[in-house]
């Protein structure tokens, strides 16, 4: 979950770690620390709190050098605090090294190390890391960092340096804790645990896979396997704009993102669909047209937003593609014993691509024989190298902790899943191949057309913001939208929300319901309104708050509702990655009310990579 950036070469270091860092604060942001290499030795500066701590540090107290390494902390073990902050340095101070993931056997590596006499001053387990660098340490470092790194047990992306070789950092990955990215300059070279932290350098990039190493100079990098042998790595060019990764003209990157959408979907449709004749082209899929007859069944993997995704899936894949579908968290397939067979399509949804528990699905799913394809945005990530074929969600780099527009690219991805099975399995004809793709084409505008009216949202927002607890109802494809307007609600304004099945409504949440209880319900015109009137209708009946959703020119809603927010006329399947558009401004505009941070709300990470 941490943010991690190195450099070496002939700028200055301090300045590009802390600009890395800066686009990597979404990662965690409880404390922030860097080391750089001034005058032949390590200088450490670091402080509890946001990026914003350290720079003042820096300010007042500046460091400069040609090489150094930096971290945004998310804290597992220990407390967000001072000491508590990377870099952590062994007794010697010569040493340093900056870590995500989880040591899960540092109890017993920390005696070991105490009993030898090494003196600890933080209460982290990666301070176990660079003791045990300290302790294998005979004149090289990445000696010294292999031995230690091999005897960790859990997952982990460490980068480690010492003032005794100061022309060279050592990196590595350790299964699923992260990335470790290695970016290639000219005379100069970076690390990063994500992309977008050196994007603005160099777009020449290495991945290093489970059990890899670096060894970086300024002029190159050479690669091991942690066991010792060397290994061939080829660099990608990554295509990410940085500009894209800039906050522009809006307030927050979540308000961005919300508008960006329109245009992140655009590019998810882009060149996968043939107007022509509907037939939907996913040239990296890699199912072939057997295999997606053989298919009987799918199970999509993923967590949060993603997995509220998932569940819009399940609608779509079993309209389109005639598969029966479940939808599991990763957290929770990975502890149970799935029926999975080579017949099972799994699909992993995940922005990241880096999130443990679905990548521990997948491999679960791997070691069962299914085939996996995954539903990706970040070009290059984990989750999209150990599948069998990627959808990339072409949403652009997404900043924002909550997520908006990879979760409604996400839709778009399985929406085109589902055609794409569909015409395979020979259940779409050219016809209704032909509306599906022409209702996918006038979705761009439907989405642009619900974001214009931003000051309604602000309103409603000036009624609500006191409310301590909201109720979300939707039904049918929009079920699980009312649980991702929940979600978002209660991720950035801190406000509790609960989404809720609206038949289910009777079975429990009623009770809540008294005229303080803002309820906000998906009410559209599709195949289930006649059923979301009658909850309504029981809401009003306990003089709870009605907050409808609704298609445009709904009168009988508007006089039943207190407040209606209006969509256009939509098709059903589709009609999800519109309703989501003004439950993402509601919560937005909620939280900026309630003066919460946006971007970067508390105890939140964008990327989960610990379990
Ligand atoms: C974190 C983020 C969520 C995201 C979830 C899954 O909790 O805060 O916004 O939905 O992880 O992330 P993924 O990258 O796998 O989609």
């Amino acid at each position: 979950m941490c943010g991690i950036v190195g450099y070496i070469g002939p700028r200055d270091a301090t300045q590009i770690i802390m600009d890395g860092l800066r686009r990597l604060e979404y990662r965690g942001y409880d404390s922030a620390g860097i080391a750089v290499l001034q005058d032949g030795r390590l200088v450490i500066r670091r402080d509890a709190g946001k990026l914003a701590n350290l720079a003042a540090i820096l300010e007042r107290d500046p460091v400069h050098g040609p090489a150094g390494i930096g971290h945004t902390r998310w804290a597992t073990h220990g407390r967000p605090s001072q000491r508590n902050a990377h870099p952590h340095t062994d007794c010697t101070g010569e040493i340093v090294v900056i870590h995500n993931g989880i040591v899960e056997n540092f109890m017993a590596l920390k005696a070991e190390l105490l009993a030898e006499g090494h003196t600890f001053r933080s209460d982290t387990d990666t301070e176990v890391i660079v003791h045990l660098v300290e302790k294998y340490y005979q004149g090289d470092i990445a000696e010294a960092a292999r031995a230690a790194f091999g005897r960790l047990r859990g997952a982990h992306a460490i980068v480690a340096m010492t003032s005794r070789e100061p022309d060279r950092l050592v990196a590595t990955r350790i299964g699923n804790a992260g990335g470790v990215t290695v970016g290639l300059g000219d005379g100069e070279m970076f690390l990063a645990s994500d992309i977008p932290a050196i994007l603005e350098h160099t777009r020449r990039m290495v991945f290093l896979e489970d059990r890899e190493m670096a060894v970086v100079t300024r002029t190159g990098a050479e690669y091991f396997r942690l066991t010792g042998e060397p290994v061939a790595k080829t660099p990608h060019t990554v295509p990410y704009d940085p500009v894209a990764a800039a906050k522009g003209e809006y307030k927050h990157f979540m308000q961005k993102e919300i508008y960006e959408q329109p245009r992140a979907v655009t590019d998810t449709i882009r060149g996968r669909v043939d107007f022509e004749t509907g037939e939907v082209i996913l040239s990296e899929v890699g199912i072939g047209d057997d295999e997606a007859r053989a298919f009987d069944r799918v199970v999509i993997v993923a967590c949060g937003t993603s997995a509220y995704a998932g569940l819009v899936g399940k609608f779509m894949l079993e309209s389109l593609a005639g598969l029966s579908v479940e939808v599991d968290y990763g957290s929770e397939f990975r502890y149970r014993d799935p029926h999975i067979t080579p017949r099972t399509l799994v699909v992993a949804i995940t922005q990241s691509g880096e999130t443990v528990d679905t990548l521990a699905a997948m491999d679960e799913a791997r070691r069962k024989g299914a085939k996996i394809v995954s539903i990706v945005n970040v070009v290059g990530s984990m989750a999209a190298r150990v599948s069998d074929g990627v959808i990339y969600m072409q949403a652009g780099p997404e900043i924002g902790v909550a997520s908006t527009k990879a979760f409604t690219t996400s839709l778009v991805d399985l929406y085109l899943l589902g055609m794409y099975l569909g015409q395979k399995r020979g259940r779409l004809d050219r016809e209704r191949s032909l509306a599906l793709a022409q209702d996918l084409a006038e979705l761009p505008n439907l989405m642009g057309s619900v974001l214009s009216n931003g000051h309604e949202y602000e309103a409603l927002a000036q009624l609500f913001y006191e409310k301590a607890d909201f109720l979300y109802l939707g039904r049918g494809i929009n079920y699980p939208i009312a649980l991702e307007g929940a979600l978002k609600l209660k991720e950035i304004s801190y406000i509790h929300a609960e989404g809720y099945p609206a038949g289910e409504m009777k079975h429990g949440p009623i009770a809540l319901i008294d005229d303080h209880m803002p309820v906000m319900i998906i009410a559209i015109r599709d195949r289930v309104y006649e059923k979301i009137m009658g909850n309504v209708e029981e809401v009003k009946a306990r003089n709870g708050i009605v907050l409808a959703l609704g298609t445009q020119g709904d009168t009988h809603l508007a006089e039943k509702a207190d407040h209606v927010l209006y969509v256009p006329p939509l098709p059903e399947l589709l009609s999800p990655v519109v309703t989501v558009i003004p439950l993402q401004l509601f919560a937005y505009h909620m939280a900026v009310r309630r003066g919460c941070d946006v971007d970067q709300p508390r105890n939140l990470a964008k990327s989960v990579t610990v379990e």
